[in-house]
């Protein structure tokens, strides 16, 4: 599961923002947190619960009680969202018989959906304590990444930490090959598709995707030039590709999981999380119609591309301190 790569670092932020209390009297009561583009599924709570465990722990250690939680769940409006609600009752009924949850006393939960772009204002000012973020934000140019940092400068508490995970490339050239591994599959499909006349020719030439996959001196500027937060961590990890094959629940016992193995389910299941990130894009350009067939062809040609042992993308991992 590519979200446990990033555990540590956000048990960490959370560690240290409880930390910071010096006495009973500072510690928080309350902790606020938001998962921006948490899209939907059983993998959208893991987040959620990370921030729980990490929480009930450090409070124990404390010898305090374990500040209330509230989880705020973003993502657009066309967001299965009630998908969600069916995963968080699931995980609320694991929770009770003592499953995922470490042992000590778990802090009252409450979860809100918040349906918008995180390119906006979607909190009150300093309203949130943690602010979490996976594989959402390579969609990005630099310029809305400035815009998502100076959002999230106006909502964040000051001293608070915000963790985000995106695709990166190691090197600071641009045109790395390393960028290409995600968008290639699809310029194949969508070249085979004018070839069999259902694309326009003059629509597939004209046809640009803002992605932007950062480098980590890229990233280092930005932060700096956007000001209002410290880096305080950058961890840089491939992921091979197979890590993004689906995950099930066997049967009759929710906690182990089954792990698809055939490439059918590989090629499917990269094929989906790339359609949730540029399915909006695709769709104003070519039209919705394309949709199955373009993202169904991405799946085959991942699955051409070679073994999926071999095919690994860059993720870089940020924790920042929104300054006071
Ligand atoms: C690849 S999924 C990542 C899901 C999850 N965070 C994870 O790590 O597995 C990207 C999600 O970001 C959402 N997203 C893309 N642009 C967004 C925006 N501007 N505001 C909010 N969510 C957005 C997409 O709808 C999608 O659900």
């Amino acid at each position: 599961m590519v979200i446990m790569k990033t555990k540590g670092v956000i048990e960490q932020a959370i560690s240290d923002h409880l930390c910071h209390a010096r006495n009973n009297v500072d510690f928080p009561e309350t902790l606020v947190m938001a998962d921006l583009g948490c899209s939907s599924g059983p993998n959208t709570l893991l987040v959620g619960s990370i921030v729980i465990n990490a929480v009930a722990n450090t409070s124990f250690e404390m010898g305090l009680k374990a500040p209330d939680i509230q989880i705020n769940l973003n993502d657009l409006p066309t967001n299965d969202f009630n998908s969600v609600f069916v995963a968080l009752q699931e995980l609320q009924q694991c929770s009770t018989n003592g499953q995922f949850m470490d042992v000590h006393a778990q802090p009252t939960c409450y979860f809100t959906w918040v349906p918008g772009s995180y390119f906006g204002r979607l909190f009150p000012m300093k309203s949130l304590n943690f602010v979490h973020s996976s594989y959402s934000l390579q969609w990005l140019s630099q310029t809305d990444f400035l815009r998502f940092l100076r959002c999230r400068s106006e909502e964040m508490m000051g001293g608070r930490r915000m963790v985000l995970t995106l695709s990166g490339r190691t090197t600071d050239d641009a045109r790395d090959e390393e960028r290409y591994q995600l968008w290639r599959p699809l310029a194949m499909a969508l070249q085979d598709m004018v070839f069999e006349g259902l694309v326009e020719e003059e629509k597939f030439d004209s046809f640009n995707i803002p992605s932007y996959t950062a480098s980590p001196m890229e990233i280092m500027s930005l932060v700096k030039m956007e000001g209002s937060f410290i880096l305080e961590h950058l961890e840089i990890f491939y992921v091979n590709w197979e890590a993004w094959k689906r995950e099930e629940k066997k049967d009759n016992d929710a906690s182990e999981l089954k792990q698809l193995t055939d490439d059918h389910g590989f090629g499917h299941d990269v094929s989906k999380a790339v359609r949730a990130g540029i399915e909006s894009l695709v769709a104003n350009h070519f039209g919705e119609a394309i949709l199955d067939d373009v993202f169904k062809r991405y799946g085959q040609n991942i699955i051409a591309t070679g073994p999926k042992e071999t095919q690994k993308r860059v993720s870089i991992t940020i924790s920042l301190t929104r300054k006071m």
